[in-house]
């Protein structure tokens, strides 16, 4: 694209108006940052022009730079927009709507004025792609809103709305936006002829914020200490803050350069910018025809009153949408209703939650006893026990009382979906939206293709995921689907290198160090070991060769189902949730294997990593082998909102890929040797090991 179509400079009414056109979100890529300065220019040079506005085109002002070009060799630029605004004599005004985040909002900042529309969101989200504001935002926030409020902001990356955007100062009117051009325009009028020129580079009041609190670096320190660990950028933000506090404007501006760069090519900044395209790439599946005509889902209807169905319940009235609950049984669903209520009252009370806003929720979910009462929603989403028959009648029953174009989805978490849709008169319209617990919560809302299911309804149900705020990916119809199946390695090998020798805790611990929030461990005991042991008990009854794990079955057989009943993996003290490492549970691991025959032995590190991971990736070869995902990258989105995998590591593909397919094609194969079947190799892995690929590029080569 040429430097005059991605930025457009006109004059009305004395008004100089740079517009950028950069679609999609006028990110500053090749070309967009020249094009603003040849046009600043001209504005300085033609003496029609009194003011100047910077404004962008459809949806939005500018998102900040273009990330794309991060990682990749850039000449140095021979002039900065920052600069050439700060040295300009004609005031600019910002004028914004939609997002002005990153580079977006530090050019906003280095215009005289900044105006926005009340749906505006500013912001400096950079820390969430592991670098920090490398265009002045780390100076000339703080000289705005103070120090601590900047800290804030750019450790968090948080967007914030117009109108606190307003309160703090970042800008300096809300406009209504009707007509952006005229208004901005119009203000720009008013202030034309005001001299001198506000820059924010020459305020320095809010400064002083520092010796009244120079506590508040190491604060901001110990705040974002958990949140942020392992990761680089978080640190160096708040270093260019207190340079900020510390140093001249232009000192400051060489700190946050030098500190930029350091970041730059980090891995975690390499990892997360995989993960930001990643999530966006998920949303699209190979094969769908682009003008399909979806069917509208603006009503929801949920079965089953239950922990699973309630937090879907909220899923939906969480964002706005109504949605009734229906359970047949009165008593649980009053349970369930009391669930939901304690719920957000939780929030309220933590303040993440208004009481009005409670209250709105609640009024959206509308609890009923009869399926007849349901059946005028748009789409009905199942969520009643995980058992084949029962799914059926619930299935028959929905064909009978759902409108003829409702579409029908299943939470199913393992079950075939085509034999549940069999049962109805319209397997089309029939589909999997397999949720992650808790409901209300977990991003991933995984997608179920099954064979009969009509292109409308999969992209209607993908729709539904993210028109929630849900990550939307696909899966085949098999056993476990995507996301859960490519976990089963991961549990199973868990459980057994306890068997060899492994303690809890110490698996906890490395992948606590590998970057996870709580080790697996300690997850079985906020989950409960015993739904995973009565899982078990029915798969043994079903099948005489299914191996069962006797280390948790015996937790679970001594009443140590977990936290709920002070004791599993750990032990609890009454009324606290810190787990302590408990000798009984040794004293079992070492009398079971000894019944068992199994030789105990010590494990590194090292060893334990990447037996828990390596299986995972198999799967996740095998997966794409059989074309039940679209692509590697889908996974990694997966386990990243599903699962709690380390953002900053990119995702279970990525961050094999920083050993290289070779070396974990070569375990892999020699694990295979010594403990059988379970670590056969995939062909997949074998050919991309072979011909030194990479894990995160692979793709099925045929959805099936
Ligand atoms: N660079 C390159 N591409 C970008 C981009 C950016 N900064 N921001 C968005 N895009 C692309 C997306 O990849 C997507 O492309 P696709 O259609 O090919 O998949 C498209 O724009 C639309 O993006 P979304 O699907 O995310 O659109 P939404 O409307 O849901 O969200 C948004 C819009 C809130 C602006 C969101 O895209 C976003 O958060 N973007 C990133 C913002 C950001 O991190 N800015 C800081 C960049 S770093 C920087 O500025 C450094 C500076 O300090 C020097």
């Amino acid at each position: 694209m040429s430097e005059q179509s991605v930025v457009r400079f006109d004059v009305e009414d004395g008004i100089g108006v740079i517009t950028v056109d950069y679609p999609p979100v006028n990110a500053l890529g090749p070309g967009v940052s020249d094009g603003i300065i040849a046009a600043l220019e001209k504005g300085e040079a033609d003496p029609n022009v009194r003011a100047m506005v910077l404004m962008g085109a459809g949806r939005t002002f500018i998102a900040g730079a273009d990330i794309r070009q991060f990682g990749k060799p850039r000449a140095v630029p021979a002039k900065r927009t920052y600069d050439v605004l700060d040295q300009g004599k004609k005031p600019v005004v910002a004028a914004i709507h939609g997002y002005a985040l990153g580079g977006g909002l530090e050019n906003a900042l280095a215009c005289h004025y900044r105006v926005a529309v009340p749906s505006a969101k500013v912001g400096l989200p950079e820390v969430q792609i592991g670098i920090l504001p490398g265009g002045g935002g780390t100076q000339r926030l703080p000289r705005i809103v103070g120090p601590k409020v900047a800290l804030d902001m750019i450790v968090s990356g948080r967007h914030v709305p117009a109108d606190e955007a307003k309160t703090r100062g970042i800008i300096d009117d809300i406009i209504p936006g009707k007509d952006l051009r005229k208004e901005a325009i119009a203000w720009a009028k008013g202030i034309a002829d005001k001299r001198p020129l506000p820059r924010v580079r020459d305020r320095s009041e809010r400064l002083a914020e520092v010796k009244t609190d120079p506590g508040m670096f190491d604060t901001a320190r110990k705040q974002y200490a958990r949140r942020m660990r392992g990761q680089p950028a978080p640190e160096k933000c708040i270093q260019a803050v207190e340079a900020a506090c510390t140093q001249p404007f232009d000192e400051g501006i060489a700190t946050e350069r030098r500190l930029f760069g350091e970041l730059e090519n980090s891995p975690e900044a390499k990892a997360l910018r995989y993960a930001f395209f990643a999530e966006r790439e998920i949303a699209r599946i190979p094969g769908l025809p682009k003008d399909l005509k979806l069917p509208e889902i603006k009503t929801m209807a949920v079965v089953g009153a239950g922990t699973m169905g309630g937090g879907i319940a909220m899923s939906f009235a969480d964002a706005g949408m109504p949605v009734k609950l229906v359970d047949a049984s009165k008593e649980v669903l009053e349970r369930g209703i009391g669930r939901i209520r304690d719920n957000y009252a939780t929030s309220v009370k933590r303040g993440s939650l208004t009481q009005e806003e409670m209250d709105k929720r609640i009024s959206l979910i509308t609890p009923v006893e009869t399926m007849e009462e349901i059946g005028d929603c748009d789409a009905v989403i199942e969520a009643v026990f995980e058992r084949m028959d029962v799914k059926k009648d619930v299935f028959k029953e929905l064909d009978r009382v759902m409108k003829p174009d409702a579409l029908l989805f299943t939470n199913t978490s393992a079950l075939d979906i085509d034999q549940i849709a069999a049962v109805t008169s319209r397997p089309e319209k029939v589909a999997g939206t397999h949720y992650f617990v808790p409901a209300n919560v977990m991003k991933l809302f995984e997608v179920v293709n099954a064979s009969k299911t009509a292109p409308e309804t999969l992209a209607a149900a993908m729709k539904l995921g993210r028109d929630i705020g849900k990550i939307s990916g696909y899966a085949g119809n098999c056993d476990g689907f995507a996301a859960n199946r490519s976990r089963i390695p991961f549990t199973m090998e868990q459980n057994l290198m306890v068997e060899e020798g492994a303690l809890p805790h110490q698996i906890d611990k490395v992948m606590e160090d590998f970057g996870y929030p709580v080790g697996p461990f300690k997850v079985n005991d906020m989950s409960g070991l015993d739904i995973s042991y009565d899982t078990r008990k029915r798969r043994k009854a079903a099948d005489p060769n299914y191996r069962m794990l006797p280390i948790p079955d015996g937790l679970v057989e001594a009443g140590r189902v977990g936290l709920k009943a002070g004791k599993g993996w750990y032990r609890y003290e009454k009324g606290d949730r810190t787990p302590h490492v408990d000798p009984e549970v040794e004293a079992l691991i070492k009398k079971v294997a000894t019944e068992n025959n199994i030789t105990q032995r010590s494990f590194t590190n090292e060893e334990i990593l990447h037996r828990l991971l390596f299986g995972s990736i198999n799967e996740f070869c095998k997966i794409l082998e059989e074309g039940k995902a679209v692509r590697a990258s889908d996974l990694d989105v997966m386990w990243l909102h599903g699962f709690g995998f380390p953002r900053y590591r990119g995702g279970l593909m990525f961050w094999g890929d920083t050993l290289g397919a070779r070396e974990i094609y070569n375990q892999i194969a020699a694990w295979h040797q010594r403990y059988g079947a379970r670590w056969k190799p995939s062909e997949l892995l074998r050919r991309t090991a072979e011909a030194n690929g990479k894990l995160a590029e692979l793709k099925a080569d045929k959805l099936r």
